[in-house]
């Protein structure tokens, strides 16, 4: 397949599993926030990899909100898919959830948002291929992902004025 080819969000889609243990943990028994950052970054990572079949880049991160805890003996879960591809960017959307294996409870930790760029051999940016969009879901998530990527875009230009 030319790499050109447009892919499906399903084509690309990451899935990160970990048991979460004490070394990961502070004092109260919860998950770093850094820690599940960084699980996040990863899995967008290689979603956006996977959807460019080339080294990528973070670019920029949305602001992330905890709305519960990742707690020790937990089964966390990363799951990354690309919504929205530009020319050389994309943005993965990135849901965590935390189960308890003995309840079977799953909670909701957070929804991220990461953007990353496609490099190519020379580390510059290269084109990477659109983004086949088949469910009203779906394209209503490139809509709101293009509407996000606007406003970091715009916040970009702010900054370095
Ligand atoms: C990523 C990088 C190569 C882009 O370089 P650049 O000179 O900004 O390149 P461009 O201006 O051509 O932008 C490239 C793409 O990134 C997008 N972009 C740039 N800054 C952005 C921002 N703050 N938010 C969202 N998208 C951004 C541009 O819109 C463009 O997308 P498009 O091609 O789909 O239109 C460069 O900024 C870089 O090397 N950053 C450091 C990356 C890094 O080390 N990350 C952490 C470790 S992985």
């Amino acid at each position: 397949m030319s790499s050109m080819e447009g892919k499906r969000p399903s084509e690309s889609q990451i899935t990160l599993t970990q048991l979460m243990g004490p070394t990961d943990a502070n004092t109260l028994g919860n998950v770093h926030g850094g820690f599940i950052m960084k699980l996040c970054d990863e899995a967008g990572g290689m979603a956006a990899t996977k959807h460019a079949r080339r080294p990528a880049v973070t670019v920029a991160v949305d602001s992330m909100a905890f709305h519960s805890p990742v707690s020790i003996g937990n089964l966390m879960t990363v799951r990354a898919d690309v919504t929205w591809v530009g020319r050389t960017s994309m943005e993965t959307r990135v849901v965590v959830t935390a189960e308890n294996v003995i309840t079977g409870d799953v909670t909701h930790t957070n929804t991220a948002y990461f953007v990353y760029v496609a490099l190519d051999a020379d580390g510059r940016p290269v084109s990477v291929p659109p983004l086949i969009l088949e469910s009203e879901e779906e394209k209503a998530r490139f809509e709101r992902a293009a509407n996000r990527q606007a406003v970091r875009l715009q916040r970009r230009h702010q900054e370095e004025l």
